[in-house]
């Protein structure tokens, strides 16, 4: 069976093509970074005008790579929430439209299910059950999963998601958008013990996480050490905050993640969404599965932000669900909860 994938989400246009025998066959992605840095975030509007002149052509690109055509298709997945209501409206409608006139089933995906279950599209593969730490711009969530739409959330941040907090952060701190990424390369050129900064809910009980305070930290670190300078921060010192930024919220997801292994009694940790991209924080973790006997996986480094492939592979192994209803809605709120599992095959 052969998927075609579209994701619109946020502010990357992804289109793949998953086939349920073969795997990845081909992976096309635009992001609009560039388009919204001028404006120091995300502007919906103009996201949703983006997908739709990069939809058709990313399509196109993606059938030339895999050296098939729309007449190959079994199925076409689209990225129903949760997301940007325009954005999402983007890819469901090229999706629907798309099928209806190929006469396809369409699958509706879950954008954090893409992400949770993109480990699977790296060799070696994750077998079930294992916990997934989901860290992504909007969610940071442990979670044991059992199967496909087995998902049982274990502990999650009561406030910021860790990638919210590296964007918030950056930003305080003058780093360009899109900060995380930007924030992250800073912190290994800064020293380290020069700071030191909370790590909230480090020692709680649950396996919840905060890390609001953390950015409220670092605030009052950029006032104290603006007032010493008398002005601006230099590099050295900005790069010094950074280093002890990510220090902060790697220790959380480290010890919460090994919580969470040591209480569910599974071995294996499967890391997903963009702050899986994090080197640090995938240091830490190797580090620490190693000396005990754990194993850690990740998605491949260019599928862990957005794209087209995760929500391909999620869309064909969710063919079950596939249908030619095409009254399509958008979700963009949408609990993962809700999603009905898989009966294993
Ligand atoms: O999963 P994703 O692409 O989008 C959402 O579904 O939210 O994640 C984007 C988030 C952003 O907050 C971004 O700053 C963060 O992932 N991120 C990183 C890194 N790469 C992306 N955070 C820390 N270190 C990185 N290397
Ligand atoms: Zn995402």
């Amino acid at each position: 069976m052969l998927v075609l994938g579209i994701e619109s989400s946020c502010d990357e246009t992804g289109v793949a093509l998953y086939h349920t025998e073969r795997g990845l066959l081909a992976h096309q992605l635009h992001t609009q970074m560039a388009m919204h840095a001028e404006y120091g975030g995300v502007v919906p509007e103009l996201a949703s005008r983006d997908h739709i002149r990069r939809a058709i052509a990313l399509t196109e690109a993606c059938l030339a790579e895999a050296g098939v055509t729309l007449r190959d298709l079994d199925a076409i997945a689209y990225t129903r929430g949760p997301g940007l209501g325009g954005a999402l409206l983007v890819g469901a409608s090229i999706a629907n439209a798309l099928a209806f006139g190929l006469d396809l089933p369409v699958i509706a995906v879950h954008h954090l299910e893409g992400h949770l279950l993109s480990p699977l599209l790296a060799t070696p593969r994750p077998a079930f059950p294992f916990v997934a730490l989901l860290v992504s711009g909007g969610h940071t969530q442990l979670m044991a999963v059992r199967g496909i739409g087995d998902y049982e959330v274990l502990g999650e941040t009561l406030d910021d998601a860790a990638g919210e907090a590296f964007d918030k952060t950056a930003k305080l701190l003058g780093i360009d958008y899109p900060g995380g990424p930007i924030l992250s390369r800073l912190a290994e050129q800064g020293t380290p013990g020069r700071f030191t900064l909370p790590r909230p809910m480090l020692n709680s009980p649950d396996l919840d996480m905060s890390f609001s305070g953390l950015k409220t930290a670092v605030l009052t670190r950029v006032r104290e050490e603006q007032s010493r300078l008398g002005g601006t921060l230099d590099d050295a010192t900005r790069n010094d905050i950074c280093h002890a930024f990510q220090q902060a919220i790697v220790e959380v997801l480290l010890k919460k993640s090994l919580k969470a292994l040591k209480q569910t009694g599974m071995r294996r940790l499967v890391v997903a969404g963009g702050v899986g991209a994090n080197r640090q924080l995938r240091e830490a973790l190797d580090q620490a599965a190693a000396r005990r006997g754990l194993q850690v996986f990740y998605p491949p480094l260019a599928l862990c932000t957005d794209n087209g492939a995760m929500i391909a592979q999620a869309g064909a192994l969710r063919i079950a669900f596939a249908s030619r209803d095409y009254g399509y809605s958008v979700a963009p709120r949408w609990d993962l909860g809700s999603l009905p599992a898989v009966a294993p095959r």
